[in-house]
């Protein structure tokens, strides 16, 4: 049986990914696809590691049925890159700090959660980036669960053929 391994990466991973980590585990639980695709999330900087989410992404999240309290935050290493078959990152920063410490046979499973919005999407479709929220007030984290929810259902729909 096949089987896909996704790590979601931020800056500090304690806002953006988290978030697209339980969004994703959550659709993927609807998809019926929890033995087929494993998710985790990680961070580029190392100022949080083995913290739980930021408390506002907790909160924001657990309104939607998303329970984010048990991640901790971690900071993505070399071994990433052989573990996971797609490192998907929320913004370009994030590419590139990942394209640093990319061993260059593995660039190819670096990709941009934005990408994975369906062109239909009236919303978000062009739009590049999931933005910080971090030094923000709440409608930043009401606008990441909107752009994971987006993405994570097109991210779930590239991936089916790859399952097959
Ligand atoms: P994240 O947000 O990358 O979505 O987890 C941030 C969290 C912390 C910081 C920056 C961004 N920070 O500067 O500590």
């Amino acid at each position: 049986m096949k089987t896909i391994a996704i790590c979601f990466v931020c800056l500090g991973n304690i806002c953006r990914s988290p978030t697209a980590e339980g969004v994703m585990r959550h659709q993927i639980g609807e998809a019926k696809l929890a033995e087929r695709i494993s998710i985790d999330s990680a961070g580029t900087g190392n100022w949080h590691i083995g913290a739980a989410p930021d408390e506002r992404a907790q909160h924001a999240a657990a309104q939607r049925g998303y329970d984010l309290s048990g991640l901790r935050g971690r900071q993505i290493g070399a071994p990433d890159f052989e573990r996971f078959d797609l490192l998907i990152a929320m913004d370009d920063a994030n590419v590139a700090a990942l394209q640093r410490i990319c061993p260059p046979a593995q660039r190819d499973k670096i990709r941009l959660l934005m990408e994975f919005v369906p062109s239909t999407d009236g919303r978000w479709a062009g739009e590049r980036e999931v933005a910080d929220p971090y030094f923000g007030g709440a409608a930043g984290f009401e606008q990441v669960l909107d752009q994971c929810e987006a993405a994570c259902r097109g991210l779930i729909a590239a991936l089916h053929p790859q399952l097959a």
